[in-house]
């Protein structure tokens, strides 16, 4: 998809991830609708990014999702591209599994996008197609001890998203799926954790002998970009993750 002119919406883009594909998009001839909670931190981006309105609202929410949908079309008219970034981390061995958090955690990482995908459908179907790219997470990959929710709600967007590809394919609407690895934001910050974990120590690699340097939000940024570009089917923002040893 050649990115200038589309209209996008980038769930998360008051920080990290989000933030970055916005300011990229937006380099690139994006009209953006950057929606999260933080409405200053947004309304701060909107004023730097032309072509682009802050739409503050909670994508574990249903209702906000719609609103977020009906916002972006009232003002730009369609939606071409959806970027369903926003997104938290949940570190707790199973045994200590809160399931109310689980429920939150759900509702964001996997109902909301998926009830995103629901809501843009038909407009990308009435405008000839569009792009979507879900955020999963290298962790859907692996097993790493305490990220089990999170990993296999990331796993689960991922399975959704390969097959909501197959069925949007005659419709032109293209689904992907990203896999980032540890990348430089507030993630780690603000994952709900059942206990203390020490990451540094995590970065500094383990016995599947992959390179721990994390990755820039800005690097993230670009293979997402690359990958509404380019299509594909999954991204991968590391080669070797593709053959990355699961345990
Ligand atoms: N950083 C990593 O190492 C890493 C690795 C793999 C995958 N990921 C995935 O990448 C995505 C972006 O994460 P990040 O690293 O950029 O983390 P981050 O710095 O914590 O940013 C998360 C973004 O999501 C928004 N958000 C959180 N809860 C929300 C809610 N209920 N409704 C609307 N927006 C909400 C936050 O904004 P507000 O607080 O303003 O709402 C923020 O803009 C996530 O899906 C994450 O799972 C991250």
């Amino acid at each position: 998809m050649d990115i200038k002119g589309k209209v996008a919406i980038v769930t998360g883009a008051s920080g990290g991830i989000g933030y970055a594909t916005a300011k990229l998009l937006s380099s690139k001839g994006a009209k953006l609708a950057l929606v999260a909670r933080s409405q200053n931190k947004l309304e701060q981006l909107a004023k730097e990014l032309p072509n682009s309105i802050a739409i503050p609202a909670d994508i574990s929410k249903v209702e906000d999702i719609k609103r977020m949908i009906k916002q972006t079309c009232d003002h730009f008219g369609r939606v071409d591209i959806l970027v369903n970034n926003a997104g938290q981390g949940y570190d707790a061995p199973i045994e200590k599994i809160d399931v109310d958090v689980f429920r939150g955690i759900f509702e964001l990482d996997f109902l909301g996008p998926v009830v995103a995908m629901q809501q843009v459908i038909p407009i990308m179907r009435k405008h000839g197609g569009g792009a979507i790219m879900n955020v999963s997470s290298g962790l859907a990959l692996m097993y790493l001890p305490g990220m089990s929710i999170y990993a296999s709600l990331k796993r689960a967007l991922s399975h959704i998203s390969l097959t909501a590809r197959e069925e949007l394919k005659a419709d032109k609407i293209v689904v992907s799926v990203v896999y980032p690895y540890i990348t430089v934001t507030d993630f780690e910050k603000n994952t709900v954790k059942a206990s203390e974990r020490n990451w540094e120590n995590d970065e500094e690699g383990d016995e599947g002998g992959a390179p721990f340097k994390a990755d820039t939000a800005e690097y993230v940024a670009q293979k997402i970009v690359e990958g509404i570009e380019s299509g594909e089917a999954e991204v991968f923002v590391h080669d070797w993750m593709k053959t990355a040893p699961a345990s």
